[in-house]
């Protein structure tokens, strides 16, 4: 990201736009480059507040400050905490199974999925195989796929019912997804659709 960005809708059906690198209009989405943005001529951070927050003590500080390396402290002491504490994943899949599937359907991909790697984190760090993972925001079900591939049980929800249907692609082989187009004249819109079990 250090060359900026161009606003258009990426291979992976992202719709990146024009607003994406403004904070101010960002909507709540964290900027991708965050922790590299201290190395930014325009980026001018309160290097003693965020050793504070760090837990730096006071003395330290005010050495530091006096021989006016604060900031070599900062990059000594967040790079730790950062490298500790953030995951980075690239989102930029265009050949994903689910892709394929949908291209192969003829329907739009959920517009807002995850990076297989981020379920994959927190399910094998937070449950063991035989577990039950539950996604209440489930989306196109990614946490469920990763689920299955790691042997824990799952359980999704998606208040979308198109994005509950798609999200089965990613259980289905790719020729049994033509099959049904074939069979099927009428498009996708009655395609699996889920009634509630008991
Ligand atoms: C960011 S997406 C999840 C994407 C998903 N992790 C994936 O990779 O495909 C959030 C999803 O939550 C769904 N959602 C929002 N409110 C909900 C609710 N009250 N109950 C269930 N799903 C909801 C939205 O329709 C959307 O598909």
């Amino acid at each position: 990201m250090e060359e900026g960005y161009k606003d258009k809708k990426r291979p992976s059906g992202h719709d990146i736009s024009d607003t994406f690198d403004d904070p101010e209009d960002a909507d709540g989405a964290i900027r991708p480059n965050l922790w590299n943005s201290a190395d930014s001529p325009d980026y001018a951070p309160d290097f003693i507040e965020l050793l504070q927050n760090a837990n730096i003590p006071p003395k330290l500080l005010e050495a530091a400050e006096k021989h006016d390396v604060l900031d070599e402290l900062a990059e000594t002491v967040l790079s730790q905490h950062v490298s500790d504490n953030v995951l980075e994943l690239a989102n930029t899949a265009s050949n994903t199974h689910y892709l394929e599937a949908c291209r192969t359907a003829d329907v739009e991909p959920h517009p807002a999925r995850f990076p297989r790697d981020l379920p994959e984190f927190f399910i094998k760090f937070l449950s063991e195989p035989g577990d039950t993972v539950l996604d209440i925001f489930a989306g196109s079900n990614i946490t469920g796929r990763v689920a299955q591939d790691l042997e824990r049980e799952w359980l999704a929800f998606e208040l979308q019912k198109k994005y509950l249907q798609t999200s089965q692609f990613r259980f289905m082989d790719i020729k049994e997804i033509e099959r049904m187009q074939d069979e099927d004249q009428s498009g996708m819109e009655d395609f699996a659709d889920i009634e509630p079990t008991d």
